[in-house]
């Protein structure tokens, strides 16, 4: 183990072998960034708490679980979508590039890309850049099954990862925003995200973006509300979490998972409501959160684009449009970029 600095950010940097490391900021750091976030967002009259507060171990988990839902159409449309990309992707590419993906998760569709890569290069290498522990455990599962890859993780924001990225070398960069995750930021936000992502790039290097698009309002409000109550415990999830690390004491019993397609908005908008008049205290964000009967806290919002829109806002975002791929019902889109 060896500390490195990167502009500002200190990162503790793990190796695992000769084909597998990560760089992690002090515990420390995240924790207190999570505790103060929540103290601030709680406490404000339109209470809210940020999505990616979701991906603790088991938050990870259970969002797997979502996206094997048969209501939850996002993941399986993109994989076929990502299928039809792999005929396609080697004419965009040289054997130059390296795999980052913002976002990774349990890195499933990331093999897919792989597997195009695999095919290109003698020594492929993949930068997953997650929040979330799960990406040790994914890291490990995909060293063992490619034997010429070579893994640098970095568990963080997406920020802090694109800024580490930044600095780290004149390798070429195929970055990937998979799974509409993308969605979350609002439009403007998501625009000042798309010129970091621009900033990172060097010329030359290629950004692919999966988004959802708009579609009739009942197909989109049962996918972010299925039968067996899944994305609800998803939902509630995030309580559980500021209950383990920051002290708190909600009663998961006294919240429902609240979800509702926004038509003009363009977004699914999740709530935890609260079910009666109850106070929660937060020890180590030193809140004591007061909530009425059906008060709402905000957990996510999942905006929905169309193709135009979204070919608007990367080329307002300074992008120059390579390809977009479709699935047939036009549920899903992925974009592939790289800088004007
Ligand atoms: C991971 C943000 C893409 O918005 O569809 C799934 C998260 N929330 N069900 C999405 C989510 C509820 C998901 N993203």
């Amino acid at each position: 183990m060896s500390n490195t600095i990167q502009k500002n950010r200190e990162y503790k940097k793990y190796v695992v072998d000769s084909k597998l490391q990560y760089f992690k900021p002090h515990a420390t750091k995240i924790e207190k960034t999570f505790a103060e976030e929540v103290s601030s967002s709680l406490n404000a009259d339109l209470k809210f708490i940020s999505p990616k507060y979701f991906y603790d171990k088991k938050g990870s988990e259970l969002f797997e679980k979502i996206c094997l839902l048969p209501e939850y159409y996002p993941t399986r449309t993109e994989v076929t979508i990502l299928k039809k990309l792999q005929q396609e992707l080697p004419s965009f590419l040289d054997d130059s590039f390296r795999i980052v993906e913002l976002g990774s998760g349990s890195s499933v569709k990331t093999r897919l890309i792989i597997d195009v890569f695999a095919k290109l290069q003698n020594k492929i290498e993949y930068f997953p850049i997650d929040i979330s522990e799960i990406l040790t455990e994914s890291s490990e599962q995909l060293i063992h099954d490619y034997d010429n890859l070579h893994i640098t993780g970095i568990i963080d924001t997406y920020e802090g990862g694109l800024e580490f990225l930044k600095h780290y070398d004149d390798k070429k960069n195929l970055i990937t925003f998979l799974g509409s995750s993308f969605g979350n930021f609002s439009p403007s936000d998501g625009y000042l995200f798309l010129k970091k992502i621009h900033s990172t790039m060097k010329s030359g290097d290629l950004f692919l973006i999966g988004l959802d698009l708009v579609k009739e309002k009942h197909i989109l409000e049962s996918a972010y509300d299925d039968t067996q109550g899944v994305t609800a415990e998803f939902n509630l999830n995030v309580l559980s979490r500021i209950n383990d690390e920051l002290g708190g004491n909600f009663n998961l019993k006294n919240f429902e998972h609240h979800s509702i397609y926004h038509e003009k908005e363009q977004r699914i908008e999740m709530y935890l409501k609260s079910s009666q008049k109850q106070s929660v205290i937060i020890p180590k964000s030193n809140l004591l959160l007061n909530l009425e009967k059906n008060q709402l806290i905000h957990t996510e919002y999942s905006h929905k684009y169309r193709l135009s829109q979204i070919h608007d806002l990367l080329d307002d975002a300074g992008f120059e449009l390579k390809h977009t791929w479709l699935d047939e019902n036009k549920y899903f889109s992925l974009t592939l970029v790289t800088k004007k």
